[in-house]
């Protein structure tokens, strides 16, 4: 199908080389293309058989993302699809996709959203109140700690006991068994993460995950509330496609799995990296400080979407395409694997004067351009979450930046490391807090 078909150019080295500096150093491998081949080119990576074609322009992301027939590109199963399971939402494509994004993305919006504000009150208090005086600590940790606490409570409802506390903990210990780019080198070379001696442990970590996940199924199924019941599951069990069928529990399984992982590791990532920005940018934070204390949220949102801007946490959102994309001179051919290439997107000079700065002002006048502003993906398949890790975001700043005095523990920008597919601060955003004011009284609320 692509036989004769010339894609954009490519680096010449091999896709082992590709892998690594993809892996390793995946700024400025992507910044060192840019330079070399310009906004598009291709990049082949290990366990693939096809390129991925790399695009940042808004027109051809736009062309991409609006066709809904495009399908995944395999890069999504082969390394998701160990954890997540076949019918988890984020790889199934066409009719059954769609009909499972109805059910899921009413929890995530509106008043229903708004009603977790207390649930993630509650756990950033209880955060901030755990954290040492005058001593280093990560915050990307503790922030882990709360957007995990937060989806837990949020799918399973506040009145889950000590199974809950079991899955926490082993929720953190699968996701830390595939996080780094070692894991993730050879998950691709095997084409998948299980199998082989070196990962047996991961599958069985993933298994005792399994076991608590059904055992809390199987409880909420003999709930007599379940009717009345707003916990995520409760809902997704009790919800019926078209046809008048339900989830079975294999497939709550995975949709669960999919909220899990995919709603608390991105929204951690996203809340570290713009720790490490406004404690950096003193102006930014003082700004940021006096508009909280006025109660005002616009430099707030402002400073979320100029942080996803510079550090998205996700690199790619792709799609393989079933009709050929023919866009301001790109002409990809139907099966071509294709991909916005989020931080060259969001670093290109004509979008964003100083592209490197960090400047949340940009944001107050002008929101985000839908396909030059890309956190998110885009289309049919825009993260299902996005208003929920905003909303997340916005009153987990506001407590930490109005209860703590907080500082970089190491003056320097954090580098780019790797937390399974998202884009982290390498060592964590270290920091140190040298005064901390009590909640205030509405966060004092018994759970
Ligand atoms: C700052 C935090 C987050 C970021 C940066 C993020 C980013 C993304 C991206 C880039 C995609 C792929 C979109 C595409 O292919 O076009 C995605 C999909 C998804 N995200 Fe998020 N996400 C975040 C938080 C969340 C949260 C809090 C949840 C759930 C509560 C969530 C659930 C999902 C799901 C279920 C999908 C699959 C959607 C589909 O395929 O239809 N995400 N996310």
């Amino acid at each position: 199908m692509l036989v004769g078909v010339p894609l954009p150019p490519e680096p010449r080295s091999s896709a082992l080389m590709q892998t690594l500096r993809w892996t390793i150093r995946p700024l400025p491998f992507m910044q060192d293309c840019r330079r070399e081949y310009g906004e598009n080119f291709s990049l082949r990576f290990l366990g693939f058989e096809r390129p991925m074609v790399l695009i940042s322009d808004p027109v051809a992301i736009k062309a991409l993302y609006m066709e809904r027939s495009h399908g995944l590109p395999p890069g999504r199963n082969l390394i998701l699809e160990p954890i997540l399971g076949s019918r988890s939402v984020l790889l199934l494509e066409g009719k059954e996709h769609l009909a499972r994004r109805k059910l899921m993305l009413p929890p995530f919006h509106g008043e229903r959203m708004r009603s977790y504000e207390a649930t993630v009150e509650q756990a950033i208090t209880a955060e901030i109140d755990s954290w040492p005086l005058d001593r280093e600590f990560r915050i990307h940790t503790g922030m882990q700690a709360v957007t995990l606490e937060v989806i837990l409570r949020a799918v399973f409802g506040v009145s889950a006991g000590p199974r809950l506390d079991r899955l926490r903990q082993m929720l953190s210990t699968v996701l830390s068994e595939t996080s780094s780019p070692r894991a993730q080198l050879i998950g691709l070379a095997t084409r998948r993460f299980r199998g082989g001696n070196a990962l047996a442990r991961f599958d069985k970590q993933l298994k005792a995950v399994d076991e608590l996940l059904y055992a809390e199924i199987a409880e909420h199924r003999r709930k007599p509330d379940l009717p009345e019941r707003e916990d995520i599951l409760s809902v997704l069990m009790l919800s019926e496609f078209e046809d008048g069928s339900t989830m079975d529990d294999t497939e709550l399984r995975d949709q669960l799995m999919t909220l899990l992982l995919a709603g608390h590791e991105t929204t951690a990532t996203a809340l570290a990296w713009t720790f490490d920005l406004l404690l950096r940018h003193p102006a930014a934070l003082s700004r940021l400080r006096d508009s909280l204390e006025a109660g005002e949220e616009d430099y707030l949102r402002a400073t979320i979407s100029e942080s996803l801007r510079l550090r998205p946490v996700l690199p790619l959102a792709g799609r393989r395409l079933a009709t050929e994309l023919s866009v301001d001179g790109l002409t990809l051919p139907a099966g071509t694997d294709v991909s916005p290439a989020i931080w060259l997107t969001h670093t290109r000079e004509d979008l964003y004067p100083e592209p490197f700065a960090f400047r949340p002002e940009r944001f107050l006048e002008d929101s985000p351009d839908t396909y030059g502003w890309i956190p998110y993906g885009g289309g049919i398949r825009r993260c299902l979450g996005a208003s929920f890790a905003e909303f997340e975001m916005r009153i987990v700043l506001r407590e930490v930046l109005t209860r703590c005095d907080l500082h970089k523990a190491d003056p320097r920008p954090e580098q780019t490391g790797r937390r399974n597919i998202t884009l982290s601060p390498k060592d964590g955003t270290p920091v140190i807090v040298t005064a901390r004011r009590p909640a205030r009284e509405r966060d004092i609320v018994a759970v």
